[in-house]
C-alpha cells in the first residue's frame, strides 16, 4: 500500500469517529453568553438538544454562577435542593438524559432572566429508519436530526478523499 493510501485511510477513520462521535455544544446566549437582561427561552427554542450534547455557559467567575434547579427553583428561582453548581465561568455540562433540564444563576440574577430551561431528546435510535417504521414515523423529529449528522460524515469524507484523490493527481482523472 503506498504512502498516500495509508495516510487516506487513517484520515477517513479519524473522519468517522469524529462525526460519529461528535456532540455539538450549545454555548448558551450564543456570543451574549451567560448574563442578565437576556431571554434565554429564545435561545432555547432556536436549538436542537440530542442525549450526549453538552450547554456550555461562559460568564464572568466573580459576578455570576449555574446552578442546576427542578422546575419549582427555575419558577422560583431559588437554589435550595438544587442538583449541581458550577462557577468556573467556562462550564461544559453534558446533557446525560432525555429530560427537562432547568439552570438558573444563583445570585439573584435569575430574577434578571438568568433561566434557562431546555429539552433534552433521545438519540435516534439507529441507521436503519425502516426496521421501526410502521409507516407513522415520518413526522418524528429523529430523522432530521440522523441526516444532519450523516451530511456532516458525508461532507467530510468527500474533503479527506478528494485531498487524497489530488495528492495522486486521480482528482481531475475522475472527474472528467
Ligand atoms: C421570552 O420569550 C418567550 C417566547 O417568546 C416568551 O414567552 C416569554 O414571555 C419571554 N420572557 C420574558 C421574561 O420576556
Ligand atoms: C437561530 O439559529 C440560527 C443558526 O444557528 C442563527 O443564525 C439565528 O440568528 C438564531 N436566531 C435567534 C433568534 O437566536
Ligand atoms: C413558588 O412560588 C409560588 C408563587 O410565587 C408559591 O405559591 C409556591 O409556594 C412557591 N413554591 C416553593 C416550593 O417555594
Ligand atoms: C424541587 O426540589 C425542592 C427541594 O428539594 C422540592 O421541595 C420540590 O418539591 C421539588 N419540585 C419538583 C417539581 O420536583
Ligand atoms: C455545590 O455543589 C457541591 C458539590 O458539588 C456542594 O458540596 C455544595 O454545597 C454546592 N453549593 C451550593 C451553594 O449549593
Ligand atoms: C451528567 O453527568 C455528569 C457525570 O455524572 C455530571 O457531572 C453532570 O452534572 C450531569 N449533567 C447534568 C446536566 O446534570
Ligand atoms: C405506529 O407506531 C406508533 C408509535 O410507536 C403507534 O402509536 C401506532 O399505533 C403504530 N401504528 C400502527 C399502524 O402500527
Amino acid at each position: 500500500m503506498s504512502a498516500s493510501a495509508s495516510t487516506f485511510l487513517i484520515f477517513s477513520c479519524f473522519a468517522l469517529i469524529f462525526a460519529t462521535a461528535s456532540a455539538t455544544d450549545h454555548i448558551v446566549g450564543a456570543n451574549k453568553g451567560w448574563n442578565p437582561g437576556m431571554n434565554y427561552t429564545l435561545w432555547a427554542n432556536n436549538q436542537t438538544f440530542v442525549v450526549g450534547d453538552l450547554i456550555s455557559f461562559r460568564y464572568q467567575k466573580t459576578q455570576y454562577n449555574v446552578f442546576e434547579v427542578n422546575q419549582t427553583g427555575y419558577d422560583n428561582c431559588t437554589t435550595e435542593g438544587a442538583i449541581g453548581n458550577w462557577s468556573s465561568g467556562k462550564d461544559f455540562i453534558p446533557l446525560n438524559k432525555s429530560q427537562r433540564y432547568y439552570f438558573i444563576c444563583g445570585n439573584g440574577q435569575c430574577y434578571n432572566g438568568m433561566k434557562v430551561s431546555v429539552l433534552v431528546q433521545a438519540l435516534p435510535p439507529g441507521p436503519s429508519p425502516s426496521a421501526s417504521s410502521n409507516g407513522t414515523s415520518s413526522n418524528s423529529p429523529t430523522p432530521m436530526v440522523l441526516e444532519k449528522r450523516f451530511v456532516g460524515l458525508r461532507v467530510l469524507v468527500i474533503t479527506f478523499a478528494s485531498i487524497w484523490l489530488t495528492e495522486l493527481g486521480l482528482f481531475e482523472l475522475l472527474m472528467k
